[in-house]
């Protein structure tokens, strides 16, 4: 079987994979599957998963349906130790799946945020914390967590789901030099506006827009290297990490104009 092509740190082959069945992680499957990694691939909905399969087999790539719904914390545990069993070492772990509600900040409840907190931080979380055991047993691994620049400030209509992001940045910030010590690489993946139905809810226009299939090659190509941040595209991360540095006054002046209208008065 052919080795994977030189895309992580370690010599890996079995890549597991959360949010698998549309959008940006779909494409990141079939770019791994492509390279060469044996793909196990989660999400919800197991016929997309399977039919994810079949295209991977037409284009000779390796990829298995692992059906999974991250807000329950045994079954990713269950999952990480079914996959080992059936396929061999994980080596490549991206948490990925996740998802977003645009929040009313007038209206603001509850509901909307824990929905995404159970998702998208302890979804996130529940998978990583078995694969940490592992990889921290064998001193070897690499972990990309999906998070988003809207999750370097609070952004309006994003107070939900902006929350989710930083919460991961920040976890993952705190992770990384721990890991390191035991052999293991983590990474944050910060996407600006990628096109996947996730997005095609969005009303309003997208600077920079990306292409699935693009961001996936950017995030399999960032995890040949050692590097924390996986951020593109580039310039939207620089307009992004330049309002990080403002000061409050400056901050709100640059992003009051993104209340929606009628809801500014
Ligand atoms: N698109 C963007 O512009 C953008 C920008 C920055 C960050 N991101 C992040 O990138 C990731 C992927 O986003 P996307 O745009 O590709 O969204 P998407 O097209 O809506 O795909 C989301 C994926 O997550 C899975 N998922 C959702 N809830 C799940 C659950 N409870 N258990 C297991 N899987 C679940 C979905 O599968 P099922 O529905 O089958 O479960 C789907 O595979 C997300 O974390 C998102 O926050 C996206």
């Amino acid at each position: 079987m052919k080795e994977p092509k030189n895309h992580t740190a370690v010599a890996s082959r079995i890549a597991w994979l959360t949010g698998a069945s549309k959008g940006i992680g779909r494409a990141v499957a079939l770019e791994l599957a492509s390279a060469g990694w044996v793909v196990a691939a989660s999400a919800r909905d197991a016929e997309a998963l399977a039919s994810l399969a079949v295209e991977a087999r037409d284009l000779s790539g390796d990829i298995h349906a692992y059906p999974l719904d991250v807000t329950s914390e045994t079954a990713a545990r269950d999952m990480v130790a079914r996959i080992e069993r059936d396929l061999g070492a994980i080596e490549l772990a991206i948490l990925n799946a996740g998802t977003h509600e645009p929040v009313d900040g007038s209206t603001f409840t509850v509901a909307p945020l824990k929905r995404l907190v159970d998702i998208n931080l302890m979804g996130t979380a529940h998978c990583l914390a078995p694969v940490v055991e592992q990889f921290v047993a064998r001193r070897a691994g690499r972990i990309a967590v999906v998070a988003s620049m809207v999750g370097y400030r609070g952004l309006p209509t994003a107070s939900a789901y902006g929350a989710t992001k930083a919460a991961l940045i920040n976890m993952c910030e705190a992770l990384r030099v721990e890991l390191d010590r035991h052999g293991v690489v983590l990474s944050v993946v910060t996407p600006g506006f990628v096109r996947t139905p996730l997005t095609d809810r969005n009303p309003f226009p997208m600077p920079f827009l990306m292409e699935p299939e693009d961001a996936a090659r950017r995030i399999v190509q960032g995890l040949a290297g050692r590097r924390f941040e996986i951020a593109f595209p580039w310039r939207f991360a620089a307009i992004m990490k330049l309002l990080r540095l403002l000061p409050y006054p400056l901050f709100f002046a640059a992003t009051r104009h993104l209340v929606p209208k009628d809801k500014s008065s």
